[in-house]
């Protein structure tokens, strides 16, 4: 049997700092009620000129270099993003260029605040079947670029960044079991109401915040239950939470419901807010280097976004 294992990880921010006394002078709010009521202290914001490609080029090379593997070396990479540079070629493809690796399959993922986590089932997947042996696969936003800068109620959780994971074939897992959903009857409560088929000059962040927060709260905890059921785990087997920054409120929620303490929860969204599908892979490139998270601890990943989206990775570092 085949499975796949992390390899090496990485994660880059933008080195603009936005934080929440700057948005003090943009809209209505105060520091106070944004940390009380999303734990988030600042975001990065890209550069102009900057693009997904560069911040998913920089997590990239970070996670190649901790897996010891030149970009050569990869048999298919996976870019999971809502904000793509272009609308063609796919990100992955314009990523691949930068890195100089050609003729591996290279294609996007678009989950939105899931995407990491259907892009690691979908790598995951490719390397069981034996299709893939090395797989890149890369978290990335620049959410900054659909953000409405005057609606306080959302402008204030958006942050742009990028997470990437190497995933090698190996005799021993490994991830050990994915959990995909959506449900698209939801769409509209957390979505951009324009694009390029339905075109509208409207291309901003549209989210009915409480009611997705509530959603959100109890589908986590579903798909929580739903992966340990699978597994025939404990919630005490669980070493580490690594789950979707979007707001400290709902991570706490998760906490909960395993049982765990904080200190057992990787929690980054104070530093960058909510990066989507960049959020997972930077808060588990943090935790690896720092050296929390060691190998053979099983470490269970969640996240929730539009669509609505939702999933799980759990696996054995
Ligand atoms: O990652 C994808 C999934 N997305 C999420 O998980 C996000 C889920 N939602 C949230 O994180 C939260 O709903 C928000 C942080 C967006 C909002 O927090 P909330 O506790 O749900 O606040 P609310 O929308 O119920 O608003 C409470 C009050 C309102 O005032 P009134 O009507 O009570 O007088 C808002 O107008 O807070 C007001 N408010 C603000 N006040 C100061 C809304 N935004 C702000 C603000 N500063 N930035």
């Amino acid at each position: 049997m085949t499975y796949s294992r992390i390899l090496g990880t990485g994660s880059y921010l933008p080195e603009k700092i936005l934080t929440n006394a700057d948005l003090e002078r943009m809209v209505d709010t105060t520091d106070e009620w944004i940390f009380a009521r999303t734990g988030i202290r600042e975001r990065h914001i890209a550069a102009d000129g900057q693009f997904t490609s560069d911040l998913a080029l920089a997590a990239a090379k970070h996670a190649l270099e901790a897996a010891n593997i030149g970009a050569e070396a990869l048999d298919l990479i996976i870019v999971a993003t809502t904000t793509p540079d272009r609308v063609f070629p796919s990100t992955a493809c314009l990523l691949q260029q930068k890195l100089g690796n050609a003729g591996a399959p290279a294609f996007d993922v678009q989950a939105v605040c899931s995407g990491f986590i259907y892009a690691i089932a979908t790598a995951d997947n490719f390397i069981r079947s034996g299709a893939a042996r090395t797989v890149l696969v890369v978290g990335a936003e620049t959410m900054s670029r659909i953000t409405d800068w005057k609606d306080r109620s959302n402008c204030i959780l958006w942050g742009d960044g990028a997470g990437a994971v190497v995933l090698g074939a190996s005799d021993e897992p490994g991830i050990i079991s994915t959990h995909l959903h959506a449900d698209g009857s939801y769409a509209r409560m957390l979505n951009v109401p324009s694009g390029v088929s339905e075109r509208g000059d409207d291309n901003t962040i549209h989210m009915e915040g409480n009611t997705v927060f509530k959603i959100a709260v109890n589908t986590l905890d579903a798909i929580v239950d739903e992966t340990l059921e699978a597994n025939g785990l404990q919630k005490s087997d669980i070493d580490w939470l690594v789950p979707h920054q979007a707001n400290i409120r709902i991570l706490q929620s998760t906490a909960r419901k395993l049982g765990m303490e904080m200190e057992r929860v990787i929690v980054t969204v104070d530093k960058h807010g909510n990066t989507s599908a960049a959020s997972v892979p930077l808060a588990l490139d943090v935790a690896v280097r720092d050296g929390r998270i060691k190998r053979g601890e099983t470490i269970l990943m969640e996240a929730f976004g539009g669509g609505f989206t939702w999933g799980s990775v759990l696996l054995k570092y």
